[in-house]
């Protein structure tokens, strides 16, 4: 069969790359895909990004089943399209998807159903705004409603900062639509870790924990990024704390859905804080893998991915089982030259080592050009090492790391270390 992974990032890669192991998969097309989806042979670029003509694609291509990667296109509806047509594709619809493409229908939601997050208002006037703030002091958190790429959020550790925010969104209109109305919520301290499930509907499936690192430099300092590295598992998700979300957070999210008429199938991604008594809290919910911890959760699957989905589409995920290697998957993000403001584009990236038992390179902002390998985005490739400890799968992750360059490339030295001080 032949399946359709819809996105262009290291999240792609993976998934594209896991799917593609599938002895019953003959080929799986990536769109648009990125230079390392073109130079594999079992994967195909696919130079569509139009929601309806993917459909078209998919229709005439035969593809057997569609998986979704990035938020934009299931905001956008593309399985509502999709499904309108009889195409089985994975993915929550144009309505499920607004957990993650408002942030005030997802606190709204939380609310109504009692979920743990921070105590928040919204606002759309900016006089309203300001006095809030002042009102409850920093730090304090200011979140642009709508989609931002990772630009929305302004974790604000004072006033002065909270209120240029409030500006930024709501008076100069610097983010667009997504910041004409903005989320305040108090400020949450703690640890955070991902939280990743697929559901059909009905049944959870809970995927393998992880953690990214958001921040551009070393020891959590520096702007905010895509995300500079991951690693599952997570050891803060302990066997306690993975029941106690699943029935705090996921099942009743999941369950409230379907309350409110709305169906939630697609993989579902809780952003935890978890505060130093173990208590969780949702800071956000994403409909889709995150990126990049999908980099090391499909490093550490094992089994034939495509039959999962298969399952997730008709609603049987009750009767799936996960079998995970039982190693440490690291990822380490190689970024471009002034990530992540603006990214340089076109640097010629060195030969990548070959894939290995122990370590896999996935692409992101990468292009072939007259058969070179370049540049062309701000996040290029995620590099992942396997090994039975944190510290080990560090080692064999920058060991590969060591060998691969281009011009101006950034990456953080310290990804894991949150997991390599903590007793195992
Ligand atoms: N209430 C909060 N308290 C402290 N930090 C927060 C809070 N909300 C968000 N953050 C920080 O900001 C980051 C981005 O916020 P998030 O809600 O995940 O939005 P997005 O991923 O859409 O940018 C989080 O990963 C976290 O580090
Ligand atoms: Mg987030």
């Amino acid at each position: 069969m032949k399946l359709l992974v819809v996105g262009s990032g290291g999240r792609e890669h993976a998934l594209a790359w896991k799917l593609a192991q599938s002895p019953r998969v003959q080929l799986v097309y990536v769109a648009p895909g990125n230079g390392g989806t073109a130079q594999d042979e079992r994967l195909a670029n696919v130079d569509i990004t139009d929601i309806h003509e993917l459909a078209d694609f998919a229709e005439r291509e035969g593809v057997a089943l569609t998986v979704v990667g990035p938020e934009a296109p299931l905001a956008a509806g593309i399985v509502n399209v999709f499904r309108q047509r009889g195409l089985k594709v994975f993915g929550p619809s144009k309505e499920a998807a607004q957990l993650e493409s408002s942030k005030d229908f997802a606190k709204a939601f939380m609310k109504r159903h009692n979920i743990p997050t921070a105590a928040y208002e919204t606002f759309s006037d900016a006089a309203a705004a300001h006095a809030y703030v002042d009102k409850n002091g920093a730090p304090i958190v200011i979140k642009a409603d709508g989609l931002a790429a990772g630009k929305g959020v302004v974790v604000a550790m004072s006033l002065e900062e909270a209120h240029q925010a409030i500006d930024m969104m709501l008076a100069d209109n610097k983010l667009g639509d997504a910041g004409a109305r903005v989320v305040i919520e108090e400020f949450l301290a703690g640890e955070e870790a991902s939280f990743i499930v697929m559901v059909d509907g009905k049944h959870v499936l809970a995927l393998a924990s992880s953690q990214d690192h958001k921040r551009l430099q070393d020891g959590d300092q520096g702007p905010n990024t895509g995300g500079m590295g991951a690693y599952s598992p997570a050891p803060i998700v302990t066997p306690q704390l993975h029941a106690r979300v699943m029935r705090e957070i996921i099942l009743p999210t999941v369950a409230g859905m379907e309350k409110e008429g709305i169906r939630y199938t697609g993989f579902l991604y809780a952003g935890l804080m978890i505060d130093a008594q173990g208590n969780p809290k949702t800071l956000e919910f994403n409909c889709r893998m995150g990126d990049p911890e999908t980099q090391p959760i499909m490093a550490r699957l094992k089994g034939d991915f495509s039959k999962v989905v298969e399952h997730a589409i008709a609603g049987t995920l009750n009767q799936v089982e996960l079998d995970w290697d039982r190693r440490t998957a690291l990822g380490v993000v190689l970024a471009a030259h002034n990530y992540p403001e603006t990214p340089r584009k076109g640097d010629r990236i060195s030969d990548i080592p070959a894939e290995a038992d122990d370590s896999v390179t996935f692409h992101a902002g990468t292009q072939m050009v007259d058969g070179k390998l370049v540049t062309s985005g701000g996040r290029v490739l995620c590099v992942v090492g396997l090994a039975d400890s944190v510290r080990s799968a560090q080692n064999v992750a920058y060991e590969t790391v060591n060998r691969i360059s281009f011009d101006g490339m950034q990456y953080r030295n310290d990804i894991g270390y949150r997991a390599a001080g903590r007793k195992q």
